[in-house]
């Protein structure tokens, strides 16, 4: 199985990234990244990529005339890294056609919530509000439409009476970590299929019980 070389885009703390770099240490893996790209100089993330001895660059959208012009810099530095494949985490800029068309297939997200419920930010105020029983994280492909595309890994996360925003961020954060991991594995073992809005995934398995909360004592 060829190896993916990972190119990671980031704007900020960089968690998701960390739990990438950690997941690709372990050989079994066939992924590597070889470039992070931030668009904010300046970003935690890109010290987290420095210790791990990967390179970074900056690609700030602020030099740029417009969305096009940024993306064509931040795709000849990714191809210029050999990057085969995108992963964004916490990248806080929204993608034109061209970009998604570029890198279709390649490109996958990991959004806080259970899509296709909360897209955009906010979403964790946005679920307690909503009265949801579970909130949760997607990793999905890109696609054009913000936070929309072929959903490849999910975790549920309860909400639990006194959840914050803060306090169930933390929780889904945790979740994310694993879940994005755990997408970038099916993906690099050559275990997903895309057909249309649905992911096939080659000998996964799904909880066969349903998950209720509140859980009634
Ligand atoms: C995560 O919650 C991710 O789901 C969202 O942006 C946040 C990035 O956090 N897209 P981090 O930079 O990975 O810590």
């Amino acid at each position: 199985m060829a190896t993916l070389s990972v190119g990671v885009l980031i704007s900020g703390r960089g968690t998701n990234l960390q739990a990438l770099i950690d997941g690709c240490t372990d050989r079994s893996l066939p992924a590597e990244i070889v470039l992070v790209v931030s668009n904010v100089r300046g970003a935690a993330g890109l010290s987290l990529a420095t210790a791990a001895g990967i390179p970074t660059c900056v690609v700030d959208h602020k030099g740029f005339e417009n969305r096009p012009a940024f993306e064509v810099a931040l795709t000849q530095a990714l191809e210029k890294a050999g990057v085969n494949f995108v992963c964004l985490a916490g990248f806080m800029r929204l993608l034109t056609p061209t970009f998604v068309d570029r890198w279709y297939d390649r490109l996958i997200n990991i959004h806080p919530s259970l899509l296709p419920s909360f897209p955009g930010l906010n979403t964790h105020q946005r679920a307690i509000d909503a009265g949801v029983r579970f909130a949760g994280c997607t990793v999905h492909y890109v696609r054009t439409e913000m936070d929309s595309g072929p959903i490849i890994t999910q975790a549920a996360v309860g909400i639990r009476p006194n959840d914050t925003a803060d306090t169930l961020a933390a929780r889904v954060l945790e979740a994310e970590h694993v879940c994005y991991l755990s997408a970038l594995r099916l993906i690099a073992e050559g275990r997903t299929l895309v057909d249309g809005n649905v992911v096939a995934i080659d000998s996964a398995s799904a909880p066969t019980e349903a998950v209720i909360n509140p859980i009634a004592n």
